[in-house]
């Protein structure tokens, strides 16, 4: 296993082809993929070739969607991580968890060292976080996070809202 970061009552690890199962999981749930936009996941093989084809692959320049874990009892709760998108230059912090993880501020704390992580240890110049215009508590998650409001833009014809944050503007934060 190899962990990457932690924080106060998680860690956060690389994600291998044996998590299908887990990815299987919460991509198996409406709920979860209510404002996401992805298909849902029929079976564990389907989720293997996300893994093999979406997420591996930017373990190679060290960004990645990676698995939480509670420190406590080790349990899975989902994943947050950093992904370059080729076709727009951006690097995109995104975060997913189980329904019975929300209301917990997991996201918010993963994502708060997801940020710091990519900014002050991987050098990135600016992380991006897009959320649809109704997902309010992901909005309110990158707003937590210090992100700033950059603009707004239509994907696939849904609205959504993009936050975007520096290295420099960062000290006033953390
Ligand atoms: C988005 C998601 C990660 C949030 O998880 P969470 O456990 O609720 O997150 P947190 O507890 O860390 O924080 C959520 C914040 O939003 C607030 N919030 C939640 N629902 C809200 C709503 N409908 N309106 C306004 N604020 C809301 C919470 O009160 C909390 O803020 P607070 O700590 O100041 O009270 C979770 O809902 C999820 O996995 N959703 C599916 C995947 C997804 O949409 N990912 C984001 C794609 S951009």
């Amino acid at each position: 296993m190899q962990v990457i970061l932690e924080t106060p009552r998680l860690f956060l690890r690389r994600f291998t082809e044996e998590d299908a199962p887990l990815i299987h999981k919460f991509n198996r749930d409406p709920d979860v993929l209510k404002y996401v936009h992805e298909p849902v996941l029929k079976n564990d093989e389907e989720a293997k070739e996300v893994i093999t084809n979406i997420i591996l692959p930017q373990y190679k320049i060290n960004l990645g969607r990676w698995a939480i874990h509670k420190r406590d009892d080790y349990e899975f709760i989902g994943w947050c991580g950093l992904k370059f998108i080729k076709e727009t230059g951006i690097t995109d912090l995104g975060y997913r968890l189980l329904k019975n993880a929300w209301g917990k501020g997991y996201a918010t704390e993963a994502a708060q060292y997801t940020l710091i992580y990519g900014l002050r240890i991987l050098k990135i110049k600016t992380i991006t976080g897009k959320a649809n215009f109704e997902n309010k508590a992901s909005i309110k998650i990158l707003e937590k996070i210090g992100m700033k409001f950059s603009y707004n833009e239509i994907i696939d014809g849904i609205p959504v809202k993009v936050y975007s944050l520096s290295l420099p503007e960062i000290t006033d934060i953390c």
